[in-house]
């Protein structure tokens, strides 16, 4: 097992990766534990929760509105749940995302966890005090920093995940890699077939890395003035593919990645080659690396989001693989690098 601890203005998250971590919620007295479960993780790892009380989350973004977070807290009354009462979150983003929320928000804030049930939760959305809903549309439009007791990335969860959510969130530990960790992503170069085929041990290094790497940049920058930027690398031209394809996030991104690459060597920042060994470890994972979506509507669509500031937007290109900056993009210059790009 490995062990990492989030330390947020003076509160510790004790971040816990391994197998067979569920177990744990024995030492939380069960009269006061209430658990938000995935449907899906419930289905198949319900003997791990036998006895738990157990509200159950349907799967689909459409659930992680305002509307549906008050259902649970109409559960969570009916339940007798109190300002006593712990809440755990079980389940991928959008559990933790909704759990999290719920907890902040009812009867003024209970404690909570959460149990991360996908490769893309347990190395990015678990961990970050990020907790929010949905609003017509708009992500996260709703929501709360907060931080949970604790966060546990229970490999043995992940055999049941759906081999294309598990490709989807390699994406985003490649991301870390491309970031910040040039010798993790040399050993995803060497070991993805590995780490996607569940090896137990190949899965524990690459969680604790990119769950490493969040902690560090997370702390020192929990409101994402700065460092935290850095996580959005291919973020900004991937979630304008998100919503235009309606790929999974990580696949969307994947894409996002191997363009922000390419316009970090347009631009003279990135070393000729590196941006085709970025795409050749994305094309190795089976994620995609290229899009049909047209250029005017890729920057129309990007230009609704909420990162821009002004006539300006944050920007993440590389410097060379493992070194990641924020580049201050005049709108224009992006219209016209997007343009050079395909
Ligand atoms: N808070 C943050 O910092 C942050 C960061 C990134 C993403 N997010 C949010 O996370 C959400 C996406 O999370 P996600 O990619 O984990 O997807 P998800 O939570 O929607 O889960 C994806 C699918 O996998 C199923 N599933 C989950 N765990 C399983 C398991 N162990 N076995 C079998 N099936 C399982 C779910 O039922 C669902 O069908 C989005 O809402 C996004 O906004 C939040
Ligand atoms: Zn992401």
């Amino acid at each position: 097992m490995h062990e990492n601890t989030l330390h947020i203005d003076g509160h510790a998250t004790a971040v816990l990766i391994g197998k067979g971590l569920t177990a744990r919620l024995e030492d939380i007295d069960n009269a006061r534990l209430v658990c938000l479960v995935d449907e899906n993780v419930y289905v198949h790892h319900a003997e791990k929760l036998r006895g738990r009380q157990c509200i159950l989350i349907p799967p689909g973004e459409k659930h992680k509105s305002l509307g549906f977070a008050e259902e649970i807290m109409r559960k969570m009354i009916a339940a007798e749940a109190d300002r006593s009462s712990f809440l755990v979150g079980i389940g991928g983003g959008l559990v933790t995302d909704l759990a999290g929320f719920v907890a902040s928000t009812f009867m003024r804030g209970l404690p909570f966890g959460f149990i991360s049930t996908t490769l893309l939760g347990q190395v990015d959305a678990s961990i970050g005090g990020k907790n929010g809903v949905n609003l017509d549309g708009f992500k996260n439009m709703i929501g709360v920093i907060r931080q949970p007791e604790f966060v546990w990335c229970d490999l043995s969860l992940l055999e049941s995940l759906h081999q294309r959510e598990m490709v989807s969130g390699f994406a985003e530990v490649i991301k870390y890699g491309a970031i910040r960790d040039a010798g993790l992503f040399g050993y995803l170069e060497k070991n993805h077939a590995k780490v996607l085929s569940r090896d137990p041990a190949a899965l524990e290094k690459i969680v604790a890395d990119s769950a490493g790497i969040k902690i560090g940049i997370v702390s020192e920058d929990v409101r994402e003035q700065g460092e935290r930027k850095l996580l959005n690398f291919g973020h900004t031209l991937g979630h304008a593919i998100e919503k235009l394809t309606g790929m999974l996030h990580g696949e969307a991104i994947a894409i996002g990645m191997v363009l922000a690459a390419r316009m970090s060597e347009n631009l003279g920042y990135l070393e000729t080659g590196e941006a085709g060994r970025l795409q050749s470890l994305i094309a190795a994972a089976g994620l995609p690396v290229q899009t049909e979506i047209g250029k005017g509507e890729l920057f129309d669509t990007l230009l609704k989001d909420k990162k821009r500031s002004g006539s300006a937007i944050h920007f993440i290109l590389l410097k060379g693989i493992g070194e990641a900056f924020i580049y201050n993009m005049q709108l224009d210059s992006l219209r016209t690098a997007i343009n050079d790009l395909y």
